[in-house]
């Protein structure tokens, strides 16, 4: 089959063939339609630090996908033939702690699919059917090949209660213009979003935000000013990874303010404890989804209305995946898919 392989520890991915897959008793064979390119498979192509500890070459890259199932070994009961499904891309290991607890998003042994073993960028991939996640009701395929990123916005936008709240996004790259289409769909009050791309501002305004903000031209304070909001923002989400983003976030949230990180940053960084304290802020982690409590939410948002056209803006064949990779490396669209039927 072919497949999109980070094949030796320097820069650049290869499309090439390799052989298919083979399952396992708990497993299921799926023809993969379309994949989304997620910024951790930027950095496999560009072979950053990050990249060159986590990733042992040959390896075939990605874990955002939609296919459909063509084969299920003899243990799987509740996955058939003929579904369409998305992916879980953490793999678990069941017997820590927490797994035993059913808490299988706080696994401390997960390995990711198309980074730890081989993903999704390619015509075939095998998974445990404890890892997939079938379409029960129907659903764009564009959308459902973006559920793992998906899932990362709806898990950290649905942390804290949001109805009637004041939130503030920092970063409308593809992830955090999903979490503002999810705050809005949920009854935030307001929903002020940042970043210094204007391209990616732009499509924020599409999915309908109160106030979409660029911090290289004005302050987070001029933006509360302009909503007449007088004691901050009760609600954070950290979706850019950038550590000026936290601090302006900390220096906005008013007291008790709750904040959700899903950035992750590259390096360690100094934010202002004692603001932290004094506001008395709760700030959470957030990692991958909820399995599958976060899948349910998802699926459900969609079948209530929530749209999630504006963030796809890039469409490419598999075959143009350099064009892809491009476009996606850009920063300034949205998502960017790639199908592996034409
Ligand atoms: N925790 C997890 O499970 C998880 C999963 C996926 C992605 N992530 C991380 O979540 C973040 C969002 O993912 P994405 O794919 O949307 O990333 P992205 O890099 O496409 O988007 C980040 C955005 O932040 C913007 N930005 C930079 N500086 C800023 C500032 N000072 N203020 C406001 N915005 C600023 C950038 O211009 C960019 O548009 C990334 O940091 C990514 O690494 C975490
Ligand atoms: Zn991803
Ligand atoms: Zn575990």
């Amino acid at each position: 089959m072919k497949a999109l392989v980070k094949e030796k520890a320097e820069p650049g991915l290869r499309l090439m063939e390799v052989p298919e897959p083979v399952i396992g008793p708990g497993d299921v064979l799926i023809k993969v339609l379309r994949t989304g390119i997620c910024g951790t498979d930027l950095h496999i192509r560009a072979w950053d630090g990050w990249a060159q500890q986590a990733i042992s070459a040959p390896l075939v890259v990605g874990h955002e996908f939609v296919g459909e199932v063509v084969e299920t070994g003899r243990d799987v009961a509740d996955v058939t033939v003929g579904d369409l499904v998305s992916g879980e891309g953490h793999l678990v290991c069941g017997k820590c702690r927490n797994c035993l607890a059913g808490r299988r998003h706080l696994c401390r042994a997960t390995v990711g699919l198309g980074v730890g073993r081989d993903g999704a960028f390619a015509e075939y991939v095998a998974l445990p059917a404890s890892n997939v996640w079938v379409h029960r009701v129907p659903v764009d395929l564009d959308i459902a090949a973006i559920f793992d990123p998906f899932g990362n916005a709806v898990h950290t936008a649905l942390s804290f209660p949001l109805v009637g709240e004041d939130v503030l996004i920092t970063g409308a790259g593809p992830i955090g213009l999903m979490a503002a289409a999810v705050a809005r769909h949920a009854g935030a009050r307001n929903v002020v979003i940042t970043d210094v791309s204007d391209e990616r501002l732009a499509l924020a305004r599409k999915v309908g935000v109160s106030l979409a903000l660029n911090v290289a031209e004005s302050t987070i304070a001029d933006g509360q000013r302009e909503l007449g909001l007088r004691e901050g923002f009760d609600v954070g989400l950290e979706m850019s990874g950038n550590p000026r983003a936290m601090r302006d976030m900390v220096a906005n949230m008013t007291h008790g303010g709750k904040i959700a990180m899903l950035g992750l940053p590259s390096e360690e960084f100094a934010v202002d404890w004692a603001r932290i304290v004094t506001s008395m802020i709760t700030i959470k982690g957030i990692y991958g989804r909820e399995m599958f409590e976060t899948w349910y939410a998802m699926s459900v948002l969609l079948e209530g209305g929530l749209d999630l056209a504006p963030v796809v803006t890039g469409r490419y064949s598999h075959r143009d995946f350099q064009s892809a990779f491009d476009d996606a490396a850009s920063g300034r669209g949205g998502k960017v898919i790639l199908d592996w039927t034409s």
